[in-house]
């Protein structure tokens, strides 16, 4: 069921969940201050308890009212706000617990903030202040970058404000102070070199490593972006006629049916196709598809290859 901006403002008030558009996927929203709403979230989801929020916000100031005021990394933030906000990055920042709940921290002293781009986004937060979203999918299935994809995994009947398809397509870079340094937790379009120029041009000369695997935000333990069809990334082992997930500007000898992310050389064009191409798998009954992973190990496609091997698996 499709809401207006005025509808999804009174429905969030009630304390309903709604599905809402950002530049990267939907999000399945939620007022901070009512529980039943935030608890429900992890129910529609099935998404595990121990997996926190993040939280969506218009302005600067509203992060700052939750912010530890022990957080010693004050200019990079703001650094790193001016560059980067409005847009696809979240900072994870230790909060004063009482101002959110635990339900949102998963009973972390962290929570995760992000100011989204999407115009529409942005109206509605200036309105609702603060609203917890996490991506508007079920917990494990590709994230949904058109209202039609929160339809197919929660029902024709779940209210979505439709925003039109996700310009992004990928979740937000997900960053966080540990250790003495700042590490990426998810890639996302913000790459590391870019966190790393925004905080160098301001006087930070330090390195922004990428923390994956070493120290993984919570949610990486669990399954993600997966369709129903097995993904298969060896090429070399087609035989017969096969499904692939591949590029227009690519001969594919087996292919049955191309599931295309369009053209090699534009990753932002792949990255905007990515959840839907996933989708389109299921949708057609494929059972098994080949992914072609020959891409560069630089810039989006880093991101995109992270994301597609989690889809099958592999990570
Ligand atoms: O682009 C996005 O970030 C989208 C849109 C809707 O904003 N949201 C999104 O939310 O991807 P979600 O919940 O699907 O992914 C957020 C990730 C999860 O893996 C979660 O574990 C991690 O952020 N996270 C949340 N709070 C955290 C915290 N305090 N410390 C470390 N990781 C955290
Ligand atoms: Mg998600």
């Amino acid at each position: 069921m499709r809401l207006t901006l005025h509808q999804t403002h009174l429905a969030l008030d009630r304390g309903s969940v709604v599905a809402i558009p950002t530049e990267t996927v939907y999000g399945l929203a939620a007022r901070i201050d009512r529980p039943g709403a935030i608890d429900e979230i992890y129910t529609l989801k099935k998404r595990p308890r121990a997996n926190p929020l993040i939280v969506h916000v218009a302005t600067f100031e509203q992060i700052l009212s939750f912010l530890d005021p022990d957080f010693q990394q004050m200019q990079a933030l703001e650094l790193l706000c001016a560059r980067f906000w409005p847009g696809p990055l979240t900072v994870i920042l230790p909060v004063k617990p009482q101002k959110l709940s635990r339900g949102i921290r998963a009973e972390l002293p962290t929570a995760g903030f992000r100011i989204p781009a999407h115009p529409i986004a942005q109206k509605l937060l200036g309105s609702t202040g603060p609203l917890v979203a996490p991506s508007a999918n079920l917990s494990g299935s590709p994230s949904a970058t058109r209202a039609e994809h929160v339809e197919n995994d929660f029902g024709r009947q779940f209210p979505v404000l439709d925003g039109g398809p996700c310009n992004g397509g990928i979740e937000s870079t997900i960053l966080k102070w540990q250790k003495g340094r700042w590490a990426i937790l998810r890639p996302g379009s913000i790459l590391p070199k870019a966190v790393q120029m925004a905080l160098a041009d301001g006087g930070i000369g330090q390195e922004v490593i990428t923390a994956t695997s070493i120290d993984p935000s919570p949610g990486s333990q669990f399954r993600h972006y997966a369709p129903r069809a097995a993904l298969c990334f060896d090429l070399s082992k087609i035989t017969g006629s096969v499904a692939i997930l591949g590029f227009d500007d690519r001969q594919y000898k087996r292919c049955d049916r191309l599931f295309s992310l369009g053209s090699t050389n534009q990753p932002t064009v792949a990255s905007r196709r990515l959840y839907a191409a996933l989708r389109e798998l299921d949708i057609c009954g494929v059972n098994r598809a080949f992914v072609d992973l020959d891409l560069p190990d630089e810039g989006l496609w880093v991101c995109i290859k992270e994301r597609l091997l989690r889809a099958g698996g592999q990570i």
